[in-house]
């Protein structure tokens, strides 16, 4: 075995499904006639859109875009790659990007440009973690499930090296 040091529970699987419902209600507020398409950045928002759209109860669409910016290491590189093109028409839909979590911000920045580009009817975030003190350039979330300080984080589809997606809890990765 690796002496890589065990993850510790920072957010419970309990405590993300209680904010999850919070956000849908807030989300539901603002998208219940607007046939929304969801997109969520591959491969780390995996997990949490599946739990978010499960308590949405109106017409929505969803899809997924693979977006890259690290390597193997926990620093992003500043780089950002699509890995994945959605599929769906983004033209005149009110989008709504669902995000594993904000670092540097430099992959929505990148997305915003991507998607803006497309002329959606609105484009808005939805991220379930924030690193506010990461921030390399302004981000505006809309809806935020948590503000965490500056750890790296696996467990609920985050991973490290590809590993740790299956935690179902966010966990901080020390060492
Ligand atoms: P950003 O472009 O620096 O904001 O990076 C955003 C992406 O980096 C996220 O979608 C995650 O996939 C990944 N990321 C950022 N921080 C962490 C972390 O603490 N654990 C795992 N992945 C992370
Ligand atoms: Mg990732």
């Amino acid at each position: 075995m690796s002496s890589q040091a065990e993850p510790r529970v920072l957010i419970s699987h309990k405590e993300i499904a209680v904010r999850i419902n919070q956000l849908s209600s807030e989300i539901s507020n603002a998208y219940r006639d607007k046939n929304p398409l969801l997109i969520g950045i591959l491969k780390g928002s995996f997990m949490f859109m599946a739990d978010l759209v499960r308590v949405l109860d109106f017409p929505l669409e969803v899809d997924f875009i693979g977006l890259s910016s690290y390597g193997e290491g926990k620093e992003s590189s500043g780089k950002v790659r699509v890995t994945h093109r959605p599929g769906s028409e983004v033209r005149d839909r009110h989008v709504l990007v669902v995000e594993d979590i904000v670092d540097s911000g430099l992959t929505l920045a990148f997305l915003r440009e991507y998607l803006l580009k497309k002329k959606p009817a609105s484009v808005k975030l939805c991220a379930l973690i924030d690193k506010p003190d990461r921030h390399q350039v302004p981000v505006t979330i809309d809806y935020l499930g948590f503000t965490v300080p500056n750890k790296f984080l696996v467990g609920y589809g985050l991973d490290w090296d590809e590993k740790y997606r299956n935690l179902p809890d966010i966990c901080v990765l020390d060492g």
